[in-house]
C-alpha cells in the first residue's frame, strides 16, 4: 500500500479523492486550511513551506503520489489570491515534494486544472507568462490589473474569472512543460492534469449561483451528457493517475467535464503540427 498527499482534502474533489485512496488501503496525508492532517495555507510561501515539511515528516521522506487539488473559484474578490492559491500553491508543493516522489521509484503527481482554461475567453497571456516564469509578485500585480479592466457586469458575476481561467491555463502549461523534464520523466515521476467541468461541490455551487437541483441544460456552458459531475467522478481519475500501473502517460491534460470542452471546441484537438 502507498503513501499519498492530497491537498484540498477537507471538501469536494479532495475529500472524495482522499476517501477513495483510504478505502483502497493507502495512507493519506490530507492538507487543507482546516480539518486536515496538515493545516497550511497554500496561498502563502510560509504555508507552502510548512506543508512540504510536514508532509515529508509524516511520509518519512518517501511519497508514492501527490494529488494537488486545493483551489478556489472565480468568485474570489482578490484576483491576486487566485493566482497564489491556484497556480503557485500546487507548483511550489509539487516542486518541494518531487524528491520524495523520486524516492518511491514510481512517483505519481496529478493536479486539478479546469476546463475554464479553454472555455472561458478571458485568458491573459502576460499573466500566464509571469506565472510560468515563477514571478509571483508580477503575476499578482498583473492579475489585479486585469481584474480592474473587466467590465462591471463581469466583476459583479465572477470577480476574478480572468485570473481563475488564466491560473488554470498556466497550470496546464506548467504540467506539460514540466512533465517531460528529465528531473521528472527520467526519475520515474509522472505528472498529469485533470480539467474538470461543472462538478457539484461547495466551490461550484458558491461561485456560479447554481443550485444542486438546477437543470444542467440551463448551465451557461453546454453539458452534452446532461448531468453535472460529482466529486467522485474526479476522484476516480485522480486514483487512476496515481496508480503505479499508470506508467506510460505524462504531460496529459484530461478533460473530465461531461463533454463541455469537446462541445465548445470540437476541432481544437488534435492540432496539426506546422513546420
Ligand atoms: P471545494 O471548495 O469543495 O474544495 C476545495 C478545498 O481547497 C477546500 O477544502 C478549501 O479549504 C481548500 N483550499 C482553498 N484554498 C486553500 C489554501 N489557500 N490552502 C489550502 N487549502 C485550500 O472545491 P472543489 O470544487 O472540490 O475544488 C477542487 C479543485 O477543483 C479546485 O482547484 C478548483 O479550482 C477545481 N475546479 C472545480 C470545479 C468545480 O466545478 N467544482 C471545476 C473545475 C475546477
Amino acid at each position: 500500500m502507498g503513501t499519498f498527499a492530497v491537498t484540498g482534502s477537507a471538501s469536494g474533489m479532495g475529500a472524495a479523492s482522499a476517501g477513495l485512496l483510504r478505502n483502497a488501503g493507502h495512507t493519506v496525508i490530507g492538507v487543507d486550511l482546516h480539518g486536515a492532517d496538515v493545516v497550511a495555507d497554500l496561498g502563502t510561501d510560509e504555508g507552502r513551506r510548512t506543508a512540504v515539511q510536514e508532509i515529508l515528516a509524516a511520509a518519512g521522506g518517501v511519497l508514492d503520489g501527490v494529488a494537488a487539488i486545493a483551489g478556489v473559484g472565480p468568485n474570489m474578490r482578490d484576483a491576486a489570491a487566485v493566482m497564489s492559491i491556484n497556480y503557485f500553491g500546487p507548483v511550489a508543493l509539487l516542486e518541494g515534494l518531487r524528491p520524495a516522489l523520486v524516492r518511491s521509484g514510481a512517483g505519481r503527481a496529478v493536479v486539478i486544472g479546469s476546463n475554464s482554461a479553454t472555455t472561458v475567453p478571458l485568458i491573459d497571456e502576460d499573466l500566464a507568462e509571469f506565472a510560468l516564469a515563477g514571478d509571483e509578485e508580477a503575476a499578482r500585480e498583473r492579475a489585479r490589473a486585469v481584474q480592474s479592466a473587466m467590465p462591471p457586469e463581469v466583476i459583479e458575476m465572477a470577480p476574478s474569472v480572468g485570473a481563475y481561467a488564466t491560473s488554470k491555463f498556466a497550470l496546464a502549461r506548467w504540467v506539460r512543460r514540466t512533465a517531460v523534464q528529465a528531473d521528472w520523466a527520467r526519475r520515474g515521476v509522472l505528472l498529469n492534469a485533470i480539467a474538470p467541468g461543472a462538478v457539484l461541490t461547495p466551490l461550484m455551487l458558491g461561485s456560479t449561483g447554481t443550485a444542486a437541483e438546477t437543470d444542467p441544460d440551463e448551465f451557461p456552458t453546454p453539458m452534452p451528457l446532461g448531468v453535472f459531475g460529482h466529486p467522485e467522478d474526479i476522484a476516480f481519475w485522480v486514483h487512476q493517475f496515481l496508480k503505479p500501473e499508470a506508467r506510460f502517460t505524462t504531460g496529459a491534460v484530461l478533460f473530465v467535464d461531461g463533454g463541455t470542452d469537446a462541445a465548445m471546441r470540437p476541432d481544437a484537438q488534435p492540432t496539426a503540427m506546422t513546420l
